[in-house]
């Protein structure tokens, strides 16, 4: 049974979700909150190499859907190995990506059928449903220019969409990524916030601590 609290970050590249991410966890940890924090793709040693395959530039031209199913390949692990077993202990588990991003990028970005991305993430997740999730929101561009890995790193994905400026229904790749977020949104209101990524470090961190610590007390209310 899942008893703990699990808390997701989502965005585009250069959002700044894994700063927030890791600023959550140091913040519950000092709260004396026992916390765990994962990452996907990774989070585990299979879900490392699954990484590493995925953003390897060397394996640019993968098929959309090996790509689909290596992200939830490593989603699988991640969810057995780390995620279900730390809620069971009541922790407090953040990933730094999670399902969203399957439905937004290889869903809305790529544009694979949104109804067979929603069964196999259900497969693959089983009882491990995200609480909250944080989607902070920034424009594609801005995104990218504050992005320190895009261009000097061999960690890339997307980068024929980034650098062809592919567009498919008047829209570039991270605009039908933001959009599909932006669905999301709508559809879970209650689950998903979003969060305006346009501000200092220390202002979003600050909402996002105060939407934790609601949650937080709302959840042991009503035990
Ligand atoms: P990530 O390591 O979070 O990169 P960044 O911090 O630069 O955003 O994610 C790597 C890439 O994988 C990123 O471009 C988003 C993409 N991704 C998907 O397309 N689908 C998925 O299901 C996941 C988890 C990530």
């Amino acid at each position: 049974m899942k008893k703990g609290l699990f808390i997701t970050f989502e965005g585009l590249e250069g959002c700044g979700k894994t700063t927030q991410a890791k600023m959550l966890y140091n913040f519950l940890i000092e709260q004396g909150c026992p916390s765990v924090y994962t990452k996907e793709p990774g989070g585990t040693k299979i879900g490392q190499k699954v990484r590493r395959i995925l953003l390897d530039q060397k394996n640019d031209g993968m098929d959309y859907k090996t790509e689909m199913l290596l992200f939830l390949a490593s989603r699988a692990e991640n969810v057995r190995l780390v995620i279900l077993p730390a809620l069971e202990k009541e922790k407090i588990v953040i990933s730094d990506r999670f399902y969203d991003s399957t439905t937004a990028y290889q869903g809305y970005g790529r544009g694979i059928d949104l109804k067979t991305i929603r069964y196999l993430n259900n497969f693959v997740v089983g009882k491990a449903i995200p609480d909250l999730t944080f989607f902070l929101d920034i424009e594609p561009y801005e995104g990218l220019r504050r992005s320190t890995s895009f261009g000097n790193s061999r960690e890339i994905r997307f980068e024929e969409e980034f650098i062809n400026k592919k567009i498919i229904e008047g829209k570039l790749f991270l605009e039908r990524v933001r959009d599909g977020y932006y669905h999301l949104f709508r559809e879970e209101a209650e689950r998903i916030k979003i969060i305006d990524a346009n501000r200092s470090k220390e202002e979003i961190y600050n909402e996002i601590v105060e939407i934790v610590k609601r949650k937080i007390a709302d959840s042991t209310n009503s035990i």
